[in-house]
């Protein structure tokens, strides 16, 4: 009976292809012992939500929960042990396929150990392989295996690479794809997994993963080793499965807030993150409870290839946000913000990467309006402004790739990492905001994430529920709010909102009295804020003499400054003006930071200059590639193909 009940039940959910026809909890495992009842998240199966970037097939077979058991070889460089995979199929199902980049499997059998034959597919540029199961019966698998030589995912840092100096570290980077260098399963942001992990490490060495932890002071594996197990309860997209490990130590920040990172690092994260608590509290206020138990963070050394990454109960960080005055903080609203837009409600695949960057964009700025006042984010809303603006000159206003929700290679799993998503799906939330008001907008934005929780989301669910439950049928607002502009055309509607005036007039006045040969404002300069400087170094001239350039260096001390963005926004500058005197500090600067969106635009802007530049680019990067993440020495390899040498 009861069987019979759950097979119609999987028909529903496989064949009926009903969002939300997956939602009671089931089991559909043979080899499963016991039964084990875990919540299954529904697969979307309308055209829009297919992902191009994965192998798997989750209408006819789809993984639900995975159990690693993995050992950190620091000798080796690799992970090895098992990945058991719970598997939802229909009846008739016999294959799995799984995505898999470079990993090497030693054997898979079934729940009982019986060996089960398996094929790795043709490699698809970009994507990996195939990994292809024949599972038969059998919904329980286990993966014996060890990660490749090279993986996409995973940082192995040597001592010195770290703030200590004395111990290696171990980081990871999931999203967007990357998971499957060393997590085989079916690495698709649509198909929810829940997930345990036991993982052994040399003392002293801590595991960290984005999930709660069972073994807090870890229990002993071995000589010399230790075990560490996690558990993630709620059904997540497989780019959330993230580890790191090193000697590091925790903080609390809060009563469910803390700090993990190494100990020479720890009294100044704790207190540039000493606000934590207080944003979790603005962001249920604004968009409901927090679903996560703990919002922990982690400060990695600064070989991380992005500011921050939103792994659930765990967000990664990059050093370089630390700037002695919580001014660079809005990297942690962003991050804790991706707890709803992201990791609640998850884009279904790339191409509507939005859906996660561009309401976290939003939601951002909202936490930090409430922490830092208003005026703070205008500011805020204002840069991320002009960076729009700016991208959209880059890729040209009618470019495809100025569209929220991007068609073809404009929507590939890296897309989103950089592009107008961010800026443009803050804007458009924004502009909503002020047309609708802010109360009927907040009301909108919190049902949204409670309707959808848990599940994937595309464009044409977002429009339908904009119509449905913001628009109401009132079809004079619907005119007003441009909904499939916003969603489906390049460039700026014409309803969007503008940023404050009154945000930067001051700083704009200060340019301008600049660039007609006037003095630098030193004083006025230290009374400003980061938004402030920023502005004013991203809004001179882009051309300028090496005078007026060495005037402003030595009268701010820009070529010193521990601020990372606004050094940043001034290397960049000098750098485009061969602007000699800031070579050696932008080498330094290459040289302590992996962070991909400051080290590749410092290389695109040497090589964009001649002989001059591509001489120090190649100089310098064939120092610091060795330091860089994957993710931050592809992007810069690519970046150097394309330019030729003579
Ligand atoms: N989830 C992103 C990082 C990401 C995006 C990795 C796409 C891979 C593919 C993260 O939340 C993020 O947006 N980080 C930004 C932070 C910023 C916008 C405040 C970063 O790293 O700079
Ligand atoms: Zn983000």
């Amino acid at each position: 009976m009861l069987l019979a009940r759950f097979r119609s039940h999987l028909i529903l959910c496989l064949v009926g292809l009903m969002m939300g026809a997956c939602s009671t909890p089931m089991t559909a495992s043979p080899n499963t012992p016991a039964l084990v009842q875990r919540p299954v998240a529904p697969i979307l199966a309308t055209a829009d939500a297919v992902d191009t970037a994965s192998f798997a097939r989750p209408q006819i077979a789809r993984v639900t929960h995975v159990a690693l058991d993995l050992d950190l070889d620091f000798a080796t460089r690799r992970v090895a042990g098992t990945a058991t995979l719970d598997i939802l199929a229909a009846d008739q199902a016999r294959d799995i396929i799984l995505d898999n980049r470079g990993l090497e499997i030693a054997t898979i059998t079934d729940g009982a150990g019986r060996p089960l034959p398996w094929t790795v597919g043709a490699e698809v540029d970009g994507l990996g392989t195939p990994l292809t199961v024949t599972m038969g019966e059998a919904r329980r698998i286990i993966i014996r295996y060890r990660s490749g030589q090279e993986t996409d995912a995973l940082q192995w840092l040597t001592p010195e690479q770290t703030a200590g100096k004395r111990h290696p570290y171990l980081l990871s980077q999931g999203q967007a794809i990357l998971n499957r260098s060393w997590i085989p399963t079916q690495d698709s942001p649509g198909i929810r997994q829940t997930w345990e992990a036991r993982i052994t490490a040399p003392e002293p060495l801590t595991v960290v993963m984005s999930g709660d932890r069972l073994t807090p002071q870890g229990e002993p594996a071995g000589p010399g080793r230790r075990a560490f197990r996690f558990r993630m309860d709620h059904p997540v997209a497989p780019y959330l499965i993230a580890i790191a490990a090193g000697d590091i130590v925790f903080r609390e920040l809060g009563p469910r807030t803390g700090v993990w990172t190494e100990p020479a690092m720890i009294d100044a994260a704790a207190s540039e993150l000493a606000d934590t608590e207080q944003m979790v509290e603005a962001a249920e206020q604004l968009y409901g409870p927090y679903r996560w138990g703990r919002y922990d963070v982690i400060v990695l050394p600064p070989s991380f290839p992005y500011g921050g990454m939103e792994n659930p109960t765990l967000t990664f960080l990059t050093p370089t946000f630390i700037a002695g005055d919580k001014s660079l903080v809005g990297l942690v609203a962003h991050e804790l913000a991706h707890s709803w837009s992201g990791n609640l409600v998850t884009n279904a695949n790339w191409s509507d990467s939005w859906l996660n960057e561009g309401v976290t964009s939003y939601f951002e700025n909202r936490i930090m309006e409430q922490l830092y006042g208003p005026r703070r984010a205008a500011q805020e809303a204002a840069l991320s402004y002009d960076d729009m603006i700016a991208a959209f000159a880059d890729y040209g206003m009618e470019s495809s790739a100025t569209r929220l929700h991007l068609v073809g290679p404009d929507g590939s799993p890296d897309g989103g990492a950089g592009g107008v998503i961010y800026d443009k799906g803050a804007l458009f939330l924004r502009t909503l905001e002020q047309i609708t008001g802010r109360e009927r907008f907040d009301a909108w934005l919190r049902q949204w994430f409670d309707n959808h929780a848990f599940q994937p989301a595309t464009s044409a669910m977002i429009l339908a529920d904009l119509r449905a439950n913001l628009v109401q049928g009132d079809s004079e607002l619907e005119s007003r709010l441009l909904l499939d502009d916003w969603i489906h055309a390049p460039g700026l509607p014409a309803n969007a909102a503008r940023p404050d005036p009154a945000a930067f007039s001051h700083i704009d006045a200060a340019v301008a009295a600049f660039a007609a040969g006037g003095p630098v404002e030193t004083t006025a300069w230290a009374g400003w804020t980061t938004a402030e400087r920023l502005r004013f170094v991203n809004r001179l001239p882009r051309a300028m003499d090496q005078g007026r350039l060495a005037l402003l260096d030595e009268s701010l001390g820009l070529s010193a400054i521990g601020n990372n963005e606004v050094l940043f926004a001034w290397l960049k500058l000098a750098l485009a003006n061969r602007y000699e005197p800031a070579v050696a500090p932008a080498e330094a600067f290459l040289e302590r930071v992996g962070r991909r969106k400051f080290v590749l635009p410092l290389f695109e802007t040497l090589l964009g200059q001649g002989d001059w530049g591509q001489m120090i680019a190649r100089r310098v990067y064939t120092r610091t590639r060795p330091g860089y993440h994957p993710v931050t020495s592809t992007s810069v390899d690519r970046a150097m193909a394309a330019t030729p040498t003579d």
